[in-house]
C-alpha cells in the first residue's frame, strides 16, 4: 500500500521540517510525501520518501521554468506526480505531454504518480470510461509507475467518490494497465478505512487531509492495518 500527500503549492522549507520531524511514518506501508519545489531538499534531508509535483521531459535545456529528472534525483528525490488534473487544467498539460514527462522520469530513475480522472460533466454524460480509456491510452507499463485515479469533481471539495464508484473506476484502468492505482479525491481519515479496504485501491493520493501531521499520519495508520 502506497500512501502519498501532495502538499500543491503549500509549506515552506521550515514548515516542511516541522511536518517531517513529527510524521514517523508507520511500517509496512509506502508513505511519500510531495512538497512544492523550493521544500524538496529539506524533506530528502529529513529521511521521509519524497516525489515532486511535476518533472520535465529533457535533461536540460532552453525550458524556464522547469526542472528535470536528474535535478531532481541529484536532491534525493525518488519520483514525481505527473498529469495532475491541476495542471492539465491550468497548465496546458495534454495526455501527450503528461506521458513524455512520465516516460523520461522513469527511464531517469524516478518513480511516477500518473494522475487520471474524469470531471463532473464527463461522468454525468455517463463519459467517464471513454475518458480514462483516452487518458490511460498513452500509458505503458514500467517498473516504477503508479496510476492515481483522481475523479476531479472529488478534488478538494469534500465529494469522495463512493468506495463502488472508485473501486469500479480502479477495476476499469486495471483492466486497461496493468499497475498499481491510487485512488485521490476528499480521502480523509474518516473514510480512508472503506476506500482502502476495495480491493483495486492500492493506496491514496492525498490532497488536503496531507498537510497537517496528525490526519496524514492516520490515513498512514489505516493503510498499514490494512496492509
Ligand atoms: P484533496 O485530497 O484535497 O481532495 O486533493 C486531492 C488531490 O488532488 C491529490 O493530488
Amino acid at each position: 500500500m502506497l500512501i502519498a500527500g501532495n502538499w500543491k503549492m503549500y509549506k515552506r522549507a521550515s514548515e516542511t521540517a516541522d511536518f517531517c520531524l513529527g510524521l514517523s511514518p508507520p511500517p509496512g506501508v509506502d508513505v511519500v510525501i510531495c512538497p512544492p519545489y523550493t521544500s524538496l531538499a529539506m524533506a530528502a534531508a529529513s529521511g521521509v520518501t519524497v516525489y515532486a509535483q511535476n518533472v520535465h521531459w529533457a535533461s536540460e535545456g532552453a525550458f524556464t521554468g522547469e526542472v528535470s529528472a536528474e535535478m531532481l534525483l541529484d536532491l534525493g528525490v525518488k519520483g514525481s506526480i505527473v498529469g495532475h488534473s491541476e495542471r492539465r487544467q491550468h497548465f496546458c498539460e495534454t495526455d501527450e505531454t503528461a506521458w513524455s514527462r512520465a516516460e523520461h522520469a522513469l527511464e531517469a530513475g524516478l518513480g511516477v504518480i500518473y494522475c487520471v480522472g474524469e470531471q463532473e460533466e464527463e461522468r454525468e454524460a455517463g463519459h467517464t470510461e471513454e475518458v480514462l480509456r483516452r487518458q490511460v491510452s498513452v500509458l505503458q507499463p514500467r517498473e516504477g509507475l503508479v496510476v492515481a485515479y483522481e475523479p476531479v469533481w472529488a478534488i478538494g471539495t469534500g465529494r469522495t467518490a463512493t468506495a463502488k464508484q472508485a473501486q469500479d473506476a480502479h477495476a476499469f484502468i486495471k483492466s486497461l494497465v496493468k499497475v498499481p492505482v491510487l485512488y485521490g479525491g476528499s480521502v480523509k481519515p474518516e473514510n480512508a478505512q472503506e476506500l482502502l479496504s476495495q480491493q483495486d485501491i492500492d493506496g491514496a493520493l492525498v490532497g488536503g487531509a496531507s498537510l497537517e501531521v496528525e490526519s496524514f499520519r492516520a490515513i498512514c495508520e489505516t493503510a498499514a492495518r490494512l496492509s
